[in-house]
């Protein structure tokens, strides 16, 4: 049986996706391998929304060419596949072949042209494609990445995402039901809906108030999350959803990317300060004690420092859980790119270094307040290092407790016992 290695970058639209692929191509007969040096096939699910990720993917390449055997096939796929197209096949020579996200149908061909001798590219974009047929091989059993919807139709100026995943497209509401309902029936507990702006999918007739009513109360389903969600599509309807359906979680990733509405407005974001703030209150009030998490970006163009000081000032005001911090990349072809003032590396780094820290004592405080308090917990396998439990609470904590095996995929209640400022150590109670 031929074998697939595949090798995952970026957000968890990535993951799915990949399960997508392996999915495609287990119809085909293939068998996965961690292993590239075995691998008939070795695949890169890539990245395009900085310039680091896309230096990564490139260095990275430089190494998995070491394992190709004649007669072996190296592809890249996914947002940078998209983003650079053709020019991949010309700057990388021993790639292979090139597929961007809606043209993974075609991996079994491009793969056995490849094996003639042509190399090529994939990158037209289908409007309508949602892989409806295609059962994704998932790695875990009881909790599942289910993509809703694709694409991004929003210009944020500082974002590749609607040039490379193309037009924003949603699921029907019943396909999305139907997949939930057999991979519960299978086993899986938790679901975590996909979309760009997951919130604002809509299939025609049904919003996503309908489609979080409908994923949470399929039999079998304990815990439905979402990400990411846009903050201005948290609609009255949707909080309400929220509120009313049980095993929705308590957690939310709600990217800002600004504490000023002056960079918000360049960004294009359609928000400003003031309207995010109402957002996080309103969403507290749909389910309290809820986490908040957030995606910030610093040193976009013309930021100022007093700018900079209203994303400080924004991220002590909400107390985030947590947050991903970037400094602005430029990216080729979207408008932020011709915006004035861009800030030096010097700055940026600078201003992401005080945002860290600040990020990192506002989790700290919020985590330690913690201790001493008692959480459901899916336990989800052992942790990376040292011989304890993996588990994660309905707020998306990450806690750490020792038991057996057959805990894993169970659901646990724990007392949080310390925390490192972003873990927790726990042990079970009664
Ligand atoms: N530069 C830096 N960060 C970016 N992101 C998106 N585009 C860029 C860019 N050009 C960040 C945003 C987004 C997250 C997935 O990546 O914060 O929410």
């Amino acid at each position: 049986m031929p074998r697939i290695y595949i090798e995952t970058y970026g957000c968890q639209m990535n993951v799915s996706d990949s399960e997508l692929m392996l999915g495609v191509l287990a119809q085909e007969g293939y068998v996965r391998t961690d292993d590239p040096a075995i691998a008939d096939v070795m695949l890169v699910n890539t990245c395009a929304v900085r310039d680091h990720a896309e230096q990564r993917v490139l260095g990275r390449m430089g190494e998995l060419k070491r394992h190709k055997r004649p007669g072996d096939v190296l592809g890249v796929v996914g947002c940078m596949a998209q983003r650079l197209g053709p020019t991949l096949l010309e700057r990388v020579p021993q790639v292979d072949l090139v597929i961007g996200p809606d043209g993974y149908r075609g991996l079994p061909e491009l793969i056995a042209r490849a094996r003639g001798g042509e190399r090529a590219a994939e990158v037209d974009f289908k409007a309508w494609e949602h892989y409806e047929d295609v059962p994704p091989l998932r790695a875990d059993p009881f909790s599942a990445f289910v993509t809703v919807q694709r694409g991004c139709d929003y210009r944020c100026t500082f974002c590749i995402v609607p040039m490379t995943r193309g037009p924003e497209r949603s699921r029907k509401l019943a396909d999305v039901v139907g997949e939930v309902t057999s991979l519960a029936t299978a086993g899986t507990t938790e679901v975590t809906l996909l979309g760009q702006t997951v919130n604002s999918y809509h299939d025609g007739t049904h919003d996503f108030a309908d489609l979080l009513q409908a994923v949470g109360v399929v039999p079998g389903i304990r815990r439905v999350r979402f990400t990411s969600p846009y903050p201005t599509d948290f609609t009255p309807r949707v909080l309400a959803a929220m509120a009313a359906t049980p095993t929705v979680c308590e957690h939310v990733h709600l990217p800002v990317q600004s504490g000023s509405s002056r960079v918000l407005k360049r960004m294009l974001r359609r928000y400003d300060r003031g309207r995010f703030l109402e957002v996080v209150a309103a969403l507290r009030q749909a389910l309290p004690g809820m986490a908040l998490t957030t995606d910030i970006i610093v040193g976009f163009p013309g930021e100022t420092e007093d700018e900079f000081q209203e994303t400080l000032s924004l991220v002590a005001d909400v107390g985030f859980d947590d947050a991903f911090t970037f400094k602005y990349s430029v990216r080729e072809g979207t408008p932020a790119v011709r915006l004035k003032d861009h800030v030096t590396e010097e700055i940026q780094a600078e201003r992401l270094g005080r945002l860290i820290a600040l990020v990192r004592s506002g989790a700290k405080r919020k985590n330690v307040g913690l201790v001493g308090t008692t959480h459901e917990v899916l336990v989800e396998g052992r942790a990376k290092r040292g011989s304890l439990l993996q588990a994660r609470t309905r707020t998306n904590k990450i806690a750490l407790v020792e038991g057996p095996d057959e805990w894993i995929g169970t659901y646990r209640r724990v007392r949080f016992t310390g925390t490192t400022g972003s873990t927790f150590a726990a042990g079970p109670v009664s």
